[in-house]
């Protein structure tokens, strides 16, 4: 579960989320869905316990995000668009393994759950080999494995698609219905209309910060004479309003 009361975040005199409420269930895909600088990425870095919010607190996994980071920031999985931020240097299996120390986890559970998810994510020809010389494909499979090492209650996913070609877009989608299969509560950040309407069960429209639209997308519709979702995004959320 998760779920946000008045979440703010000031910059100086920007206010990039403003008061934003939401709540997401277990095995629920909420999709965060707003143009650039509408303040996803603030939402979510808040969330992940990076950025520390100007007022408004969250409970995740049932932790208190302002008074227990440390338990928030172990039951959380982040998976962020752009570099997979894996070291060069270190193998596939010390670049998880890196994460999961980081998360406290004990080095037998560690390398019990390496075994699982090489095999789950067939990375057993380059699990020990060093990640610069990776291709795209086998960076991207050892990205989602360190996401995912201390098998977290909650995923945040904040525009993990941008920047991709087809058939790694098709594999972050598989990922990310997967957690949704094994219960996790899942929040993904997009500015595409196709990617919420394909995987989210309901959505939220943030538009300089605050959340102006919410529901499932036959509720949003029902709300909106029927029209469809981007034509209710342009409404809500479009251009200069
Ligand atoms: N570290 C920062 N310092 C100052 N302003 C910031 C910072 N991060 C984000 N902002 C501003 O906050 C607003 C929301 O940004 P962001 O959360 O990155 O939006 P999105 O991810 O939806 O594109 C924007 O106006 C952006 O310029
Ligand atoms: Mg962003």
């Amino acid at each position: 579960m998760i779920e946000t009361k008045n979440l703010t975040k000031h910059f100086g005199e920007v206010v990039a989320v403003d008061n934003l409420s939401l709540h997401v269930n277990r095995g629920e895909i909420y999709g965060l869905l707003g143009e650039n600088g509408a303040g996803k990425t603030t939402t979510l870095r808040m969330l992940a316990t990076m950025l520390q919010p100007t007022s408004g607190n969250a409970v995740l996994a049932g932790y208190d995000l302002v008074k227990n980071p440390e338990k928030v920031r172990s039951s959380i999985g982040i998976l962020f668009g752009g570099d997979s931020g894996l070291y060069d240097r270190l193998t596939a299996a010390e670049n998880i393994a890196y994460f999961g120390r980081l998360n406290n986890m004990s080095e037998l559970l560690l390398q019990d759950r390496i075994r699982e998810l090489t095999e789950v994510f067939g990375m057993e020809e380059y699990i020990k080999r060093r990640a610069g010389k990776f291709s795209k494909g086998m960076k991207q499979k050892a990205a989602f494995a360190r996401s995912i090492i201390h098998n977290p209650d909650i995923m945040l996913f904040d525009e993990p698609t941008s920047g991709l070609d087809v058939s790694a877009i098709r594999n972050v989608h598989e990922f990310i219905l997967d957690c949704r299969s094994q219960g996790k509560s899942i929040i993904l950040s997009s500015h595409s209309m196709s990617e919420v309407e394909k995987l989210c069960d309901r959505i939220g429209i943030i538009h300089k910060g605050k959340l102006v639209a919410q529901g499932s997308i036959a509720q949003l519709q029902e709300q909106h004479q029927g029209k469809s979702l981007e034509d209710i995004f342009i409404e809500v959320a479009g251009g200069g309003k």
